[in-house]
Formats: structure tokens, sequence, C-alpha cells
């Protein structure tokens, strides 16, 4: 079995190496050919992903080989596809890089193969558009069995993904059965703890409503932080004691960032839209807000804060600690403390940033300002929710 590799990112290039340490022959494709070069150099270009450095120095450019070139994976039996899908301004999913990969893969797809999506999608596009992409660009079919579909979604969580791979299990549905229990033969190859479901669409489904518990549950958290805060009643004492086996209240945030979890409940709330089923998914859109709009909160919070200080407001030197989406991982995409960032500069207040993932220069170069977290009159840990002031006189 040869197996292609499409998309070599944070969640592609762990699952290409573990398939190469799981004894197959991977082709890695990815547009970037520096990250290529990196890799077949035996340079992993993810340093925070622990455990990936060993197995891209003894696989990469042997037995996982990467290449920009869609040409070079001609001949292997299955393609694994995992490149971004990002939401377009009015929130609504962007298909554009998957219908590229697809179209690309369908060129070289040959009778017998298997293709396997595990970027997250909305529900039932294994089974609509990268069905129609792969059959259009290859001339076959999957209802006459000329080649088969599958989705399983990538559940990995970026700094831990070789373990997870190796310990979280697995989900793998087909677009008809004989393309589930193909893919599932094939997966059991490299991943120990795999479930079959009953077709593509659950599986689609499973790992989209994962990323919306999340999401309505932080929501919660948030809201109950709020009111706690309103009331002078401690909301991490009162949490301590409510969580039990029936109760899992989340831990309050600055909001969800990320690609994942604020962006899988648009794929619901825009699928009830479309069929103008505008009561199904209120509580999805309404989590989405919350979460969003806690920035507001936070800025009130550091605002009152800065007032109680003996200085013009113009004066006070905030510093934000912290402005990735999550902490220890260098990702800004939607990140909420960046915005909470930006806001309080908005508002012309003093801000500079605190973040040990990045140099003073990387910081400057998004137009921020860099601070030490020493200098700072009032520092808001964003990971914590620690706000601390010292006293100006
Ligand atoms: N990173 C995570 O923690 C995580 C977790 C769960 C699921 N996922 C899923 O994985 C998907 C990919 O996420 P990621 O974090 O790996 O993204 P990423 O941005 O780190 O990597 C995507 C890679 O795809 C490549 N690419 C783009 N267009 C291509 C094309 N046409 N052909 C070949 N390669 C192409 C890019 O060059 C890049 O290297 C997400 O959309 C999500 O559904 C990611």
């Amino acid at each position: 079995m040869k197996i292609a590799v499409i998309g070599l990112g944070k969640a592609g290039l762990p699952l290409a190496a573990v398939i190469a340490d799981g004894g197959f022959e991977v082709i890695g494709v990815d547009v970037d050919t520096a990250r290529c070069k990196d890799i077949n150099n035996g340079i992993n270009p993810i340093p925070e992903e622990s455990g990936l450095d060993e197995l891209i120095r003894i696989h990469g450019g042997e037995r996982l080989f990467a290449t920009p070139d869609y040409d070079d994976a001609r001949g292997c039996d299955a393609y694994v596809v995992i490149v971004p899908l990002f939401l377009d301004k009015n929130v609504n999913p962007d298909f554009s890089i998957l219908e590229r990969a697809f179209r690309s893969v369908g060129k070289i797809l040959k009778k017998g193969d298997i293709v396997v999506l595990e970027t997250t999608v909305p529900p039932m596009t294994t089974a609509t558009l990268a069905k129609r992409w792969l059959e259009d660009a290859s001339e076959l079919s999957i209802d006459s069995g000329e080649f088969y579909l599958a989705h399983s979604p990538e559940r990995i969580m970026t700094g831990v993904s070789i373990s997870r791979l190796k310990e979280f299990p697995k989900i793998i549905g087909g677009v008809n059965r004989d393309s589930g229990i193909r893919a599932f033969n094939l997966y059991k190859g490299f991943i120990p703890h795999l479930h079959l479901v009953s077709s593509s669409g659950v599986a689609e489904f499973i790992k989209v409503i994962e990323g919306c518990y999340r999401d309505v549950n932080i929501a919660l958290a948030n809201e109950l932080l709020k009111i706690a805060d309103e009331l002078g009643i401690d909301f991490y004492e009162s949490r301590a004691y409510a969580n039990h086996d029936y109760c899992d209240i989340h831990l309050p945030s600055t909001g969800v960032g990320g690609h994942c979890i604020p962006v899988y409940p648009w794929f619901l709330i825009k699928a009830m839209e479309e069929r103008e089923k505008f009561d199904r998914s209120n509580l999805l859109r309404t989590s989405r807000t919350l979460n969003d709009q806690m920035i507001y909160y936070w800025a009130e919070k550091i605002l009152l804060a800065c007032m109680k200080l003996n200085k013009p407001l113009s004066d006070v030197k905030i510093c934000i600690n912290g402005i990735t989406f999550r902490d220890g991982v260098k990702e800004l995409y939607h990140s909420r403390n960046l915005a909470l960032t930006r806001l309080l500069m908005e508002k012309g207040l003093n801000v500079g940033v605190y973040d040990e993932l990045f140099t003073r220069e990387e910081i400057e170069n998004m137009g921020l300002k860099s601070c030490e977290v020493e200098e700072a009159d009032l520092v808001f840990n964003t990971f914590s929710l620690e706000l601390t002031t010292k006293e100006v006189t």
C-alpha cells in the first residue's frame, strides 16, 4: 500500500509521519515547496509538536517523501486529504482549497483507489461535494464501485498530535458500505483505536458536534462568570463544588479562538439558515456571539482597574500577557486575546503585549507595541484571567 497525504500542515504532517512509522510508503503533497524541502531533509517544521522531530528525522525524505507536485503521488492506492477549510467574511464555508485538492487528486486517481477526507467539514460534504469533484476530475464513478470515498475526522490537538493518533479513538465512515469497510481496513494498519460508523455524514457530524459542545459550554461558563461577578460571588470556588459526574462547567475565557471550535458551529448554523430553519440553531448562534463578545467584558474590567490607579488613563501602561488563541500554541487565527488587545488600542489606551512565543520584532510587525510584564502598571494574563496592578505613585 502506498498512501498519499494531501496537506502537510499541523494536522496532516503528524498523520503522515505516523503512517510512515507504521511501515507504509507515504507521499506527502503540499503546495508549500519550502516545507517539503525541510521535511525531506529531516527537519520538522512544527517543532512544538511533541515526538514529531524524531519521526521526521527518521522518515523524512525516506519513507515519507514530501512534494509540491501531485503527479509524484500518481500510483498511490490511497489518498488522505487534510487541507484547511476557512470561513468567508459571511461565515460561510469557503470550499476553494478543498475543491482544488480534490480535483488534483481526481486527475491522478485510478480504479480501485480509496480517498479519505480528514478535514472537518459541514455534514454531507464528503458524499456530495467531494464525490462530485473526484468523479468530475477522474471520470470514474463511486456508484459503479470504481473507487471508494470515506470521511475520518482529524481529532488531534497541536502539541500532542502523535499521542492522540495513537491513543484517542478515531472515527471512520464511508459514502457507501464498501467505502466504509475498505477505509476501516486501511486505517487499521496505522490507527490502533478505530470505530467504523454507518456513514460519512455521521463521521462528519461527530466531529462538528464535539466543537459545538465545547463552544456552548464555554459560553455557559463565560455567562456564569459574569453573573457571579455581578453578584459578588466567587465563580471558581462555586465551580469546584458544582462540578461532579453530571455537571461539567468549563473554564471561562476571553472567548474562543483557533481554526476549530469557533468555526464548526457555523457549519450547522449556516446549514439551517440555507433551509430557512432559523429556529433550529439559536443556542449555537447565541453561544458564538457570547464568546466573541467576552472581549468587551474584559476590556471593561481592565478599564475599571486602570481608573483605580493614580495616573491619567492614557499614561497607564497596560500589558496583555499572551496573545495566541491557546496557551502554548503559536497561532493567532481568530485569537480573542489579540482582538482584546486591538480593542484596547482603539480606545486610545497605552497597551503593550508580551508573549513568550513571539519575539519583540514579531510583535511589532503585527502593528502592536511590545512590552515587558515588569514594566507595566497593569498586567492582564489572558489564560489565567488574572488582572494585577502595581501601585502607581
Ligand atoms: N491543527 C489542528 O489542531 C487540527 C485539529 C483537528 C482538525 N484539524 C483539521 O485539519 C485541517 C487542516 O488544518 P491544519 O492545522 O493542518 O492547517 P495548516 O494550515 O497547518 O496546514 C494546511 C497545509 O495544507 C497545505 N495546502 C493548502 N492547499 C493545498 C493544496 N491545494 N494541496 C496540497 N496542500 C495544500 C498548506 O500549504 C499547509 O501546509 C483543518 O481545516 C481542520 O479541519 C486540525
